[in-house]
């Protein structure tokens, strides 16, 4: 079978098979920003389950900008590092390499967490978010080059405790995707205006993060196909940044799609016609595929092996990316790779109330329940309701802005 087969990156480093554990935030991070006992049974579980590697959460390289107020934080002064070390631990005594995710939100950061968020431009995100997110305010260069040196630093102390990769978060909307898009990023200086001074940002990021780890650490983007938004990020511009990154060297570039304006990461308004389809993001993996030489991973959607399989053979990718079905069944990989005959149970999620389902972002909430019921060393609820976790995650909301007005 086309999954069981290991993939070797550029960098001399060998993944065990084709699955990948795409990155899922666990937002559960300890006071100090610090992964506790909970990322280690979480990641232990994992790694029982056969997935060859395994893309953390989102990690932020800054304290003063966060996308969740429990998001793991790698900065200079931030003691974290021996429970870095037990986390990167987690991975012992299994075949799966486990990569740190390493992230900037940028505009993307709620209101309750950062009242000054920053981004290449002063563009709000557009209605309602602009209630909850305030508008940012625009770089300044010296900024631009600390945020660099930042993600150098991280991914060292990545490698340093014992990570066996990184990965640059350049999709969804966040901070280096903010620089990618021409809505976003109107800047007239060198970070702005045309493609190449759009993805300089995000080329400056790697070479500070290869300058960091050496040329045999595996360092990879996730970025996405396209922002599917109005004068957004466009998949001709992805394929453009791709096929540069892959000249630079990186090691695996996975495509997703999509922006807190534009949710389409989780198959969420993508057109009936690609929903049908298992993985809505492999119509646009031909294109960037054709002009990179490095591994491609598509995330979104991955449901069945015949599927994964049969992607893999006709060489659209190289590696499937998994979400959510690992997160209701972490041995899906294992089940898998021995031929069993399983289909992820993914389904969509709604509370019945169109409101609602616009306030909370359910497909978020509730696979984040149950990263964290793994966490606690419990068993995922594949069949629990939607609405426990609609309550919980407004306390948890209404608590955290309360304690930030306080701080
Ligand atoms: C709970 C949850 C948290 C997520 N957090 C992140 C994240 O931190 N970084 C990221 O790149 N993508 C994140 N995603 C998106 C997933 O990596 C993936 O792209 C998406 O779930 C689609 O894949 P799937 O259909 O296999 O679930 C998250 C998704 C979920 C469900």
């Amino acid at each position: 079978m086309e999954i069981q087969k290991e993939l070797k990156l550029p960098c001399g480093v060998t993944l065990p098979n084709r699955l990948g554990k795409s990155a899922m935030s666990e937002n559960m991070a300890i006071p100090g920003h610090a992964p506790g006992i909970e990322f280690v049974n979480l990641y232990k579980t994992w790694a029982r389950g056969g997935t060859g590697i395994c893309i953390s959460g989102n990690v932020m390289i800054d304290s003063r900008h966060l996308g969740e107020a429990n998001n793991v934080v790698i900065e200079k002064g931030i003691k974290n590092h021996e429970g870095l070390k037990s986390w990167a631990k987690a991975q012992e005594n299994s075949s799966m390499h486990i990569w740190l995710q390493l992230n900037h939100p940028g505009k993307q950061t709620p209101k309750f967490l950062t009242k000054e968020p920053v981004s290449p431009s002063a563009v709000p995100l557009v209605p309602p978010l602009d209630r909850m997110f305030n508008t940012p305010r625009e770089l300044s260069e010296e900024e631009i080059l600390d945020i660099i040196e930042r993600f150098g630093y991280a991914a060292k102390v990545a490698k340093d405790c014992g990570f066996k990769g990184v990965q640059i978060h350049g999709a969804h909307g966040y901070l280096v995707s903010q620089f990618f898009s021409p809505h976003h990023n109107q800047r007239n200086d060198k970070w702005g205006g045309s493609l190449e001074n759009r993805m300089r940002f995000a080329v400056e990021v790697y070479k500070s993060m290869r300058a960091a780890v050496g040329p045999e650490f595996p360092i990879g983007i996730k970025m996405n196909s396209a922002d599917f938004s109005k004068g957004g990020f466009s998949h001709e511009d992805a394929v453009g940044v791709a096929k540069s990154l892959s000249e630079l060297g990186i090691d695996l570039i996975e495509i997703s799609g999509g922006s807190y304006e534009k949710p389409v990461m989780t198959g969420a308004s993508v057109k009936e016609s690609t929903k049908k389809r298992e993985a809505y993001f492999l119509e646009y993996a031909k294109d960037i595929k054709a002009v990179i030489s490095c591994p491609l991973m598509v995330t979104g959607g991955f449901r069945t092996a015949e599927f994964m399989n049969e992607a893999l053979k006709n060489d659209e990718l190289d590696l499937v990316g998994l979400g959510r079905p690992l997160c209701i069944n972490p041995n899906f990989s294992k089940q898998l790779l021995n031929g069993e005959d399983v289909v992820s149970e993914v389904r969509p999620l709604s509370s019945g109330v169109k409101i609602l389902d616009k306030i909370f972002p359910l497909e978020i909430i509730w696979y984040s329940h149950q990263i964290q019921l793994m966490g606690k060393g419990k068993a995922p609820k594949p069949n629990s309701g939607v609405y426990g976790t609609i309550f919980r995650s407004a306390i948890d909301t209404g608590l955290q802005s309360i304690r930030r007005v306080r701080a």
